[in-house]
This record gives structure tokens, sequence and C-alpha cells, in this order.
């Protein structure tokens, strides 16, 4: 969860580090630190905890160099704090290291093989670079063979980037189950763990492979796996827009993706519709997903909710029974699967770490896959059967908004695709580009409602510790969604429920203002959710509803444009998610960065 960075042969090293580590802040932001090295003899290490702008105070102007390495952390072992901090210094001085990713079997290795060896930190990251010196020195192994001799005694994920202090023209970069991309820029190389941290100097990029290593110079890249082997990788050139993943002058990349929602639906549109307004998709995903039996939908967070809601598109559609199983429960209980199954990974970043361990265990048994993730070369996207892009541009603020929009817009079209390939004849007729279409717009005229909205989480959420989503149904999953986003940026507790349930316990909470935010969008169920709206006001309720136009009374706060029922999550999670940014900014918060959390959940 954390995000790393290197690069070798430009004397801009520690700008290039601090601008990368910028755009890696969503992976982690608990401490930061970087080294660099002039290759002339000098060398600086510093780390702070804390997010990068207090790093930021500690960096002198002498501290230039040609190689570096820079990390923000997210962290697993041992509390944020200077010593927890990467860059991890060896026992000697001469190696300098970072890693991304958890060694699981660090105890071990550290009692066997570093006793007596004095550790600077609670880390499991640590003992690598220990153990890199150690036998260096003990075993008189070149750098390389050291490295190797470590790595092959690793049990877990890492991705690492390190600087021998005594040979500083090398950078070493390994791999495995975390993502590590090398750029080659003009007279200089780079490596991170996102492409978003190189983008501003090349396009061109080295996807690294599980269990394989680097060694990279100013302008040679050499990849060889555990036994020595070269592996000739031939770079791959990525289209990304440099800008997409600034701010611009937006004061969170959250408001600024909520904003991006209609167009990223007309994206999705222009992308994967042809001419004729019909979807388009390779046919052998087509043709072997219509003849699976059931779908199993995998994810985890914001991405399950989005799959809670396509599960009514593929089972009305396209005739297929379909079950959404959280990815860190099916990765250890997999349900009794059917005889035809079929894989659906939900990932914005391709990288959950619960989601990679289900895939890995159905490839095994050669199950059929599909990823749909917003990284087009991320690993669930690289190692499932098939995989479609997102197409949301890079979402950077933690909380996901956009990428939860496109992940429910592009399941609807697929199930669309699903049932004309089995001649199912509600998809036939079901006019979708027509509906995305006037979702798209909805969305446009709710996030146009932005100081509506912010005078509502005001009112409702400035005084208050506990709150309640309800809603029935599709309403019953945005409500999910909904109360996500308020805890993760507000620290306001909140739960969705289905609103049938809540007199059957959970009512007993509510008192005098509680706020209770409802969704009535479905005209079947409209009259009950109604009912518990009215239970809970008569015991003292704070209550806003979300209606649709059709359904809507004037005691309802906002209202969304009608759409068909199926696809009206589209629509009411808008206010939703502008209600928790307004709840979160109400508070002095840093929206895109909330405590405890990270963008990128690589670890279990
Ligand atoms: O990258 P993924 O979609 O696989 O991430 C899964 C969850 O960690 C993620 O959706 C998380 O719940 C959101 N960032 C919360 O807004």
């Amino acid at each position: 969860m954390c995000g790393i960075v290197g690069t070798i042969g430009n004397p801009d090293t520690t700008n290039i580090l601090l601008s990368g580590l910028q755009k890696l802040s969503y992976r982690g932001y608990d401490s930061a630190g970087i080294y660099v090295n002039d290759q002339k003899g000098h060398d600086y290490l510093v780390k702070k905890s804390g997010k990068l702008a207090n790093l930021e105070k500690y960096i002198t102007p002498e501290m230039q160099g040609m190689v570096g390495l820079g990390h923000t952390r997210w962290a697993t072992h041992g509390e944020p704090s200077d010593a927890n901090a990467h860059p991890f210094k060896s026992y000697d001085g001469r190696y300098y290291m970072i890693h991304n990713g958890v060694i699981d079997n660090y105890q071990q290795l550290r009692d066997k093989y570093l006793q007596g060896i004095p550790l600077t930190s609670q880390t499991d990251s640590e003992i690598i670079v220990q153990m890199i010196a150690k036998f260096a020195h003990d075993d008189h192994l070149t750098t390389k063979d050291a490295l190797v001799k470590t790595l092959k005694l690793l049990d877990g994920s890492y991705s690492i980037i390190m600087v021998d202090s005594k040979d500083p023209e090398k950078l070493y970069v390994a791999k495995n189950q975390t993502p590590l991309l090398i750029g080659i820029a003009n007279g200089f190389t780079l490596v991170s763990s996102d492409v978003l941290a190189m983008i501003h100097y090349t396009n061109k990029f080295i996807e690294m492979r599980d269990k394989e290593i680097g060694i990279l110079t100013a302008d040679t890249q050499t990849i060889e796996d555990y036994d020595g082997n070269v592996i000739n990788v031939k770079p791959k050139t990525i289209k990304l827009d440099a800008n997409a993943a600034d701010k611009g002058a937006y004061p969170y990349y959250m408001l600024k993706e909520i904003d991006e929602e209609p167009v990223v639906i007309r994206r999705l549109l222009t992308n994967y519709l042809n001419q004729n307004g019909e979807p388009q998709f390779d046919a052998t995903l087509i043709q072997r997903f219509a003849q699976i039996d059931h779908l199993y939908i995998v994810a985890a967070g914001t991405s399950y909710h989005a799959g809670l809601v396509g599960k009514a598109f593929f089972e009305q559609w396209a005739n297929i029974p379909t079950s959404v199983l959280l990815a860190s429960e099916a990765g250890y209980h997999m349900p009794l699967l059917s005889a035809k199954p079929g894989f659906l990974f939900l990932s914005q970043s391709g990288e959950t770490a619960d989601s990679r361990l289900v895939l890995s265990e159905i490839n095994q048994q050669n199950m059929l896959s599909l990823t749909m993730t917003n990284v087009a070369n991320s690993t669930l996207a690289r190692e499932a059967t098939f995989s479609l892009d997102l197409l949301a541009g890079p979402e950077i603020a933690v909380a996901s908004t956009k990428a939860y929009t496109a992940q429910i817009a592009l399941e609807a079209i697929f199930a669309k695709a699903l049932g004309i390939a089995n001649n199912i004849t509600t998809a036939k007729e079901f006019p979708l580009k027509q509906q995305l279409s006037e979702v798209a717009n909805g969305m446009q005229t709710l996030v146009d409602q932005k100081d509506k909205i912010k005078q509502l989480a005001h009112d409702y959420f400035a005084d208050h510790q506990n709150a309640f989503y309800i809603g029935r149904g599709q309403d019953y999953y945005v409500s999910l969604e909904a109360a996500l986003k308020l805890k993760e940026i507000s620290y306001i507790h909140a739960e969705g429920f289905a609103a049938g349930e809540l007199k059957h316990g959970t009512i007993a909470l509510i008192e005098k203002g509680t706020p209770v935010v409802g969704f009535v969008t479905d005209p079947e169920t409209a009259l009950p959710m109604r009912s518990n709206v009215e239970e809970v006001i008569a015991r003292g309720a704070h209550t806003l509803t979300i209606a649709a136009k059709s359904l809507a009374d004037d005691t309802d706060a906002v209202i969304i444009p009608d759409v068909a029922t199926l696809l009206t999550p589209l629509l009411s999670v808008v206010p939703a998610q502008l209600l928790a940014y307004y709840a979160s900014l109400e508070r002095g918060l840093n929206v895109d960065q909330p405590r405890n959390l990270a963008k990128s959940v690589t670890v279990q």
C-alpha cells in the first residue's frame, strides 16, 4: 500500500523524487523519506513521520544527487514514526532500500539470519536490507547475488528499490506481487509503483513481472530472473494525459472526480457502444461469458457495493444468476460453485490483495474470469482471462467516486451484451444508450447543486457522530455506499441499512436529531419506504430524503431525475458523495487523505 519511486542519471533527482511522492501519496501518507547520492561520495537520507509536506521542510539545497529513492508509507508493521519510515540503511551503512509489501516470514528470517545485527525499526521491511548487507559481507557476495539470495528467502509481497552506496552507478529493483514499472526517459531511468509518478518524464515503460530483478543505470535497464537469465522485455508506450492526475483549480481531488462523473459515463458509451447504440466487446469474451450458469462478482469496499448494484443487471437482462462476494471472505471461504462459473473482478486499482488472492486460486482451477478496472496494466487486469478498462481517468482521492459509477455503467453495458447474446428479450428491448445518456445529463444537474448540498451537510451532520442511510433494493445498496463515503472521510459513524430491517433491532439507536438519509427511487417500494421514514421521524430522527422525481413530494431534500429503476444508483449516489465531501470539509479534515486509509490496498 506504500508508494515507491527511484531514479538514476538525472541531476534533478531530489525534485523528481519529491514530485513522484506527491503523485504517490494516495497509496499511503503516514510517513515519507528519500535517499539521494551524488555519485561523488556524498549522500543524504531524510525520513519523517507525517505527510510529505513535513518531509519537505527538512530538505535542504545541498541534498542533490544523481541517483535516489523515495517512499511514502501506509503502516502495516510498526507505528508511523521517523524510525519506521523508509528508506532503511543497512547496519554497515552500505545499502539504502525502500519496500512496498509485506514480508510474512520476517520474524523467522530475523531470528535465523540477523542475530546480533542491530535493527532500527519495528518493520518487516528493514530485515531485507540487513540480510542483503549480511550476505554481501559474510558470504563475500556481489550486491546482485546478495539481493537474489535474500529475495529467494522472502515469503510475501514486495517491490524493492535499492542503492549500493559503494557503487551508486546502479539502481537495483525487484518485484513480487506488488506493482513495479520502469520508466525509460531521455538520458535517465525511473522506477515506481505507478506510472503517475513518472508520466511527466516519459511514456515508455517496462512492466516488471513477479520474481524478476532489474539492474538499472542512467541509460540501461537489465531484467533478470532469480537464476540470472536475462529477460528481453519490449517497453510499452502508455498513453496517459500527464495533466489528468492534476487537481487544477479544485481544492480536493474528490470534488474534481465527482464533477467528472458525467463525462466518464459518456466516455463509456462512446467506447463500449457501436454506432447503433448496441454494446461492442471482444466476441470471444461475450461468447464465453454467455455460456456460464452463474456469475460470481468479487470485489472489496466501494467496488463491492458496485457489484451489489450490478447483480440485478446480470439477473434481469442476461438471465444469469449472480452472487456478489467480498474478496476478503471469498479468498478463504469460497461458496460451493456452480458447474460453469464465471468470475467478474471489480477493482478501481486492479491491485487489491484480497481480490488477487481469489483470482490466483480460480486461475489454478482454470476458471473463466474478467476484470473491470481503472488501471489497464494492473495485476488483476493482466492475470484475468479478460479485462475491460473503466476509462474513468486517474482517481486520486482515497474515497472512490467516479470509479464506482463507471463500474456500474460498465456492468450494465456488459450485462446487456450477454443478454443479447443469449437472446433475452428484456436485454434486447432495454434502451440502455438512451438511459445512460439521461444518467449523464442527470449527474450534471446534481453536481451543479453543490451549494444546496453543502448547506444540507451543514444542517444534518455538523453536530452528529452517528447517521443512518436507508433504502430498499437498489436503494439499499446505495445506502451502503453512501454510509461508507460518509464514515471514511468525515469520521462520522454511519450505517447503511435495508430500510425494512431497521425495526428489527437497530431502530433502538434512533434518538432525537439522529440524521437518517432515505432513498426513494423505486415505485415498487416507495410506499413501504415512506413508512420506514415515518417510523424514524416518530422517534425523533432528522430525516433527509433523496427521491426520484416521479415519486417525490415536497418534504424531499434532493430530487433526482427519473431513469430506469435499476440505474437510479448512478444518480442517487451523487448527492450522497457530495454530502460526505462537505461533511468532511465542514470538520476541517483532509478530504483526499483520510486517516488510516490508503487508495490501493495491497495487503490482506
Ligand atoms: O481498488 P479497489 O476498487 O479494488 O479497492 C477496493 C476498496 O479498497 C475501495 O473500493 C475502497 O473501499 C474505496 N477507496 C473507498 O472509497
